[in-house]
């Protein structure tokens, strides 16, 4: 007898609903691997707004190297009101996100049964392949006040270690900040190939490249020569829309999109924009891949004001677990998570909805409601 495949998956649930929306899309995995025949060992991790405060630890090089060993990474939320914002942000999640080298944020905006839509259009089927570890988000800046202003810079990726300053002279002085955007050559062209793929695995040979070189030209301008020459290479065509421009098209004509690639701050407006136009931040999943770790995290933040009230929406979760699923090489299960999310949305009465959608189904029936139809489905099979 063969043994049964079993993955070792992480997970961090983290803040607000976070941990409520993990553990439905965890059951909701479970309830897949026995359906199809995989095991699944989780290995929960405490770090978030609670551990912080009560420890003062954020994310500990120990636990980087645990994390390391397993198959994938589970993340609910991060972000408290009792903590000031950035500390959580960019000690948990971008530390992750630039540790494990994670460099494409995924985000599939794809409307769903009964689901309704801001904008008059009949179905939406978007995704955002987002730049996840260069652009604005590196962490390279500061303040500071005078006459002559110096700051040094320190970042370190996997293909390469940075240093350097900038310094500038103010006449008169002032206070002034500073933050620096960067994109290499070979972090542009893998985030385009992964675009491409992802295009033609949709059966399209075009993507929209998100830009804005008529105002930033040294970064964008670059970023568009480097995209279209590696788009071109996989024989696909990458046009190139100024990110303002675009929003507006996105807004009121969301059906002549499918990829979008985008830097990575563009990648953040972008993606939530589109999570809105497509039904909003209760369903919109996302994925963050690399060579590495990969983990598996909704768009939606952490949602205090409504987290322990049951009202969450775990769908988003669920459909963050059916891309790790894809990602493990269990597409049957991923499918079939995706299906009974369809169906149970489809399908269900109106009072056995998420609040979110006019029901008053708690975040655990959710996932139960969900579970059940993937263990039904397979026993009919
Ligand atoms: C997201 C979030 C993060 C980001 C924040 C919390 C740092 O908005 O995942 O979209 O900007 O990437
Ligand atoms: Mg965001």
């Amino acid at each position: 007898m063969t043994a049964k495949r079993t993955y070792r998956i992480a997970r961090i649930g983290g803040d607000g609903i976070g941990p409520e929306v993990v553990a439905q899309a965890s059951r909701v995995a479970e309830a897949a691997g026995r359906a199809w025949g995989f095991d699944i060992r989780w290995t929960d991790y405490p770090f978030g707004a609670g551990h912080y405060l009560e420890t003062g630890e954020i994310l500990p090089e120990s636990a980087l190297d645990e994390l390391a060993s397993h198959d994938a990474l589970l993340l609910g939320a991060i972000g408290d009101p009792a903590v000031k914002p950035g500390i959580l942000e960019q000690g948990i999640l971008l530390k992750l996100r630039f540790h494990f080298d994670q460099y494409v944020n995924l985000r599939p905006a794809k409307s769903l049964p009964r689901v309704p839509l801001p904008v008059k259009v009949d179905s939406v089927d978007i995704v955002v392949v987002r730049e996840n570890t260069e652009d604005f988000y590196m962490n390279l800046g500061g303040i500071s006040g005078g006459k002559t202003f110096r700051i040094d810079f320190e970042a370190s990726r996997s293909a390469y270690d940075l240093t350097g300053n900038v310094s500038l002279a103010f006449d008169p002085p002032c206070r002034a900040a500073i933050q620096l955007g960067i994109a290499t050559e070979a972090g542009v062209r893998r985030i385009t190939e992964y675009a491409c793929k992802t295009a033609k695995a949709r059966n399209e040979d075009s993507i929209v490249l998100a830009s804005k070189s008529n105002a930033l030209s040294w970064i964008y301008g670059f970023w568009e020569d480097v995209a279209e020459d590696e788009a071109a290479r996989h024989g696909v065509k990458c046009s190139v829309a100024n990110v303002d421009a675009l929003c507006y098209h996105l807004v009121r004509d969301p059906g002549r999109y499918g990829v979008i690639l985008t830097p990575n701050m563009f990648g953040d407006i972008v993606s939530d924009l589109l999570a809105g136009i497509a039904g909003g931040l209760g369903t919109a999943a996302g994925a963050n891949i690399g060579d590495g770790l990969s983990m598996f995290e909704p768009v939606h933040g952490s949602a205090p004001d409504i987290a322990g009230t049951g009202r969450a929406n775990p769908v988003a979760a669920i459909l963050s677990g059916a891309i790790m699923l894809q990602h493990l090489g269990e597409s049957g299960a991923a499918s079939a998570v995706e299906k009974a999310v369809e169906g149970y949305l489809s399908e269900s009465e109106s009072g056995d909805l998420p609040f979110e959608f006019g029901g008053t189904a708690p975040v655990s029936r959710v996932g139960e409601a969900i579970a059940d139809r993937i263990t039904m489905e397979r026993s009919d099979a």
